[in-house]
């Protein structure tokens, strides 16, 4: 019986459900009626009808089998460990390709002190283009509660899973995984430390990102959960700081940055974003005041002792919010406005960027 079983697959993870711990039991009655008890591995498990097809159909073929009844459970969440550390082949922990030593793959986390200065709109621009440069590149929309992402890169596909694999839907040639993709429909996601460090550990370990060149995390604002978790997972992840020019924009930007003075990490350099609007004339006008993006950038070399660049400038324009809106992201629509070009100017900058010690935080202090 047990025989006729292993023919059976798991119509997900493709091996038979004897390799996977899914045969609960097997009894054979004296009238030649066998009931087979069978683990899903979820509550609810969308295949259930397939496994329960599959196994009465492989049973019923036995010679000398009657009437095959198919009793389904649920397996334990240690019986799910189990299977999951079997089929991930060894580890307990979860690898994280990024992190390991001799990973090639630049990493950003995209911070900002507070919303709506255009982190993810920065996010999804320096993506694009840096995909459009030929760059193999990847996104994770880590602002758990403003998730943004997917509709700013025009997708709703959801990511496929493979194997214990999660495929990642592809737009314009950017890869991205957001939290909004396991969520139905728009509901508010309301999760505590732990669990967004779960879920933060998942995508960056359980997704088949491929080689990437560029990994970039739009992170939530401000110095919370999410930032000290990426800075755990990848420690050598860079941190890129949006801000307006703003003074106070300013001030809550520079303490987003200055976390990675905790976490040691290096911080890449600072976007100044909404800096100014021109006019059909050619006059700019201060819309947010001026000078947010130096002073970040100034007070940051400081606190780090090595520079920390005002990578670029970019103006308010309409259509950078429109191509938001459309998910089509400006880089792409209209390149040759002043804000792609210096979105372009930027993501050149950190694609080309030459690993070093410019920007790290030494752990000596300079005499
Ligand atoms: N330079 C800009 N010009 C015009 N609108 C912008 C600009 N940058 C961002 N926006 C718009 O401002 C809003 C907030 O931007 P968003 O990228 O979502 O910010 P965050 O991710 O920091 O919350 C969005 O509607 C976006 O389209
Ligand atoms: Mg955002």
């Amino acid at each position: 019986m047990r025989q006729a079983l292993t023919k059976v697959e798991d119509p997900e993870i493709h091996k038979p459900i004897t390799e996977l711990g899914m045969v609960k039991d097997v009894t054979i009655g004296s009238e030649g009626d066998v009931k087979v008890g069978v683990y899903l591995t979820v509550q609810g498990c969308p295949m259930r009808e397939t496994i329960t097809q599959r196994v009465d159909s492989a049973v019923s073929e036995v010679t000398g089998v009657g009437s095959v009844e198919v009793e389904l459970d649920v397996m334990s969440d240690e019986q799910r460990t189990e299977l999951r550390k079997q089929l991930r082949g060894d580890a307990e922990e979860p690898r994280i390709p990024f992190a390991e030593p001799g990973s090639l793959t630049r990493v950003y986390c995209v911070a900002s002190g507070k919303g709506g200065v255009g982190k993810s709109s920065v996010t999804v621009n320096l993506a694009a283009s840096m995909a459009e440069r030929g760059l193999s590149v990847g996104v994770v929309d880590a602002d758990i509660y403003g998730h943004s992402v997917p509709r700013m890169l025009g997708t709703e596909s959801k990511p496929t899973q493979v194997e214990n694999m999660i495929m990642p839907p592809q737009a314009h040639g950017v890869k991205l995984i957001s939290i909004g993709m396991f969520t139905p429909g728009n509901t508010p996601v309301v999760w505590r430390g732990p669990m967004l460090h779960r879920a933060l550990q998942q995508f960056l370990s359980d997704v088949f990102w491929g080689d990437l060149d560029v990994l970039l995390l739009d992170l939530p604002p401000g110095t919370g959960d999410v930032a000290l978790s990426t800075a755990q997972l990848i420690p050598n992840a860079e941190i890129l700081v949006v801000t307006t020019p703003q003074q106070a924009a300013a001030e809550v930007a520079e303490r987003a940055g200055a976390i990675a003075m905790q976490t040691r990490q290096r911080i890449a350099g600072v976007v100044e974003n909404m800096s100014w609007m021109e006019l059909e004339d050619g006059q700019r006008v201060e819309v947010f005041g001026s000078g947010g993006g130096q002073i970040v950038s100034e007070s940051l070399t400081r606190s780090v002792g090595s520079e920390v660049p005002l990578l670029g400038q970019v103006p308010l324009d309409t259509r950078l919010r429109e191509s938001g809106d459309s998910g089509a992201p400006l880089v792409l629509q209209d390149p040759d406005s002043p804000a792609s070009t210096v979105l372009s100017d930027v993501a050149k900058k950190l694609s080309t960027r030459a690993r070093g010690l410019a920007g790290q935080l030494l752990s000596v202090s300079p005499a």
